[in-house]
């Protein structure tokens, strides 16, 4: 990404710190898995977000107005033995050139550097608790400093929350962010088309979830959370990922696979049959979620409130059930009552962006957000119906989810994953391409 969108963003969040204040952020730490063996590293994203430095063991603080610089990195040294094992690293002078810092340092002289930047400040922006490994060392630097206050220094004497400036930020997605999102939903539309045209009875549900992998891999992404591939009963499970069981002639399988790329997320969830032809209950309990899905999108623009598209899909989902027999009695009563929470238990969707549950507040001064251009969110009403005396059993088992990626635009909205195939004939016409 241009440097130049970095640099605005840390304009803009200092702005809105102001020129009393200092902005800490470590790096996501390394992960060990086992042994000697790490997780594979991925930067923390608010740090990613103000500076796009890829590297573990850093430190960015934003020092507002301060004449001999505002953006400090401070990073690994160089270490020809270190790098012949693990790469190269940016080194203080990369973190300068290619990451434009105003100065950067060895991160092993943090001690004896950042608390003199933070003694003219009277506020730390610092996300206390995200990194707690960290935590001790920036609360060292502050009493350090508060100990000497008695004597000659200043000190800051608050802590303020740093979320809340930087998830307000990242919510309004730029136009290059835009572009990233839209190549990361691109790549995972291609995933589910393939899943869909591998998927067949006698499959497993970890060879679907190979074709996916494969395809992200094949574009340089990788997931943006753990596949769920669940098939037959496994469709009704909401977070099933153990992804081993095979398919079977006359299931569904539920897919929500989505892709991270160069940083973004993209979050997708397609259901569709095994043998590709829908039973007539299981094309019923679709049409239903597709038209709660539909709905729900219709209400994804500006001036509507976050809510809006969750009310709708909770109306049409309560109306499609008393109409297939599941729900008895009055929608408006049943509505009420919340009576789909037994077939629906989850919530319409987030936001996305750099995370796939992105940050930013749902809920403004105890009201629902109202909805802007340049949010994205998902859209993902479901129904799943387990066994039930109280069921049909053509029923059973039937777990149906739709989950579009939607940009809140000046004018409506627009379905970043339009692309993909969403009704049951064109589903049952792709899963019937070999
Ligand atoms: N795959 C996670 C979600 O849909 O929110
Ligand atoms: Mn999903
Ligand atoms: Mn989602």
């Amino acid at each position: 990404m241009d440097g130049k969108e970095y640099a605005r963003r840390r304009r803009q969040f200092m702005r809105m710190i102001g020129k009393d204040a200092i902005a800490i952020l470590p790096a996501a730490p390394v992960r060990h898995r086992n042994g000697d063996i790490e997780y594979a590293y991925r930067q923390d994203s608010h740090f990613y977000y103000l500076s796009g430095f890829p590297e573990p063991d850093a430190v960015l603080a934003l020092v507002p107005g301060r004449p001999q610089g505002e953006y400090l990195l401070f990073v690994r040294e160089h270490d020809a033995l270190r790098e012949s094992w693990d790469g190269a690293r940016a080194g203080t002078d990369g973190a300068v050139e290619r990451y434009g810092a105003d100065d950067a340092f060895p991160i092993a002289d943090i001690d004896e550097i950042l608390p003199g930047l933070m003694e003219s400040r009277s506020q730390v922006y610092y996300s206390m608790g995200t990194h707690p490994e960290f935590d001790s060392h920036v609360l060292s630097w502050v009493n350090g400093l508060r100990a000497q206050a008695r004597q000659v220094v200043g000190a800051p004497h608050e802590f303020v929350a740093l979320r809340h400036a930087l998830d307000d930020m990242r919510l309004y997605k730029s136009r290059v962010e835009l572009l990233k999102l839209r190549r990361a939903a691109q790549i995972s539309v291609g995933a589910h088309r393939r899943a869909m045209r591998f998927a067949r009875p006698g499959a497993m549900e970890y060879e679907v979830m190979a074709e996916v992998l494969h395809e992200f891999r094949s574009h340089n992404a990788d997931i943006s959370y753990y596949p769920i591939v669940g098939g037959g009963a496994n469709t009704c499970v909401m977070h099933y990922r153990d992804n081993d069981q095979p398919l079977r002639e006359g299931d569904l399988l539920l897919l929500d696979a989505g892709c991270e790329h160069e940083y973004y997320a993209s979050d997708i969830t397609r259901t569709f049959p095994v043998g590709g032809r829908f039973s007539a209950a299981q094309r019923a309990v679709y049409e239903v979620v597709l038209e709660a899905q539909l709905a729900a999108i219709d209400k994804v623009r500006c001036g509507n409130h976050w809510n809006h598209p969750h009310e709708a899909a909770v109306r049409v989902i309560t109306q499609g059930l008393i109409k297939l027999g599941l729900l008895k009695g009055k929608a408006a009563a049943l509505i009420k009552d919340q009576a789909h929470l037994q077939f629906f238990g989850h919530r319409t969707g987030h936001w996305l962006g750099l995370d796939v549950h992105d940050v930013g507040d749902y809920k403004v001064g105890g009201e629902w957000r109202v909805l802007e251009p340049g949010m994205v969110l998902t859209v993902e009403p479901g129904i799943y119906i387990r066994p039930s005396p109280r069921v049909p059993k053509e029923f059973w088992n039937i777990g149906i989810r739709i989950e579009d990626e939607v940009l809140v635009t000046a004018s409506g909205a627009e379905v970043l994953t339009a692309a993909l195939e969403k009704t049951p004939e064109a589903i049952e016409a792709l899963v019937q391409t070999a």
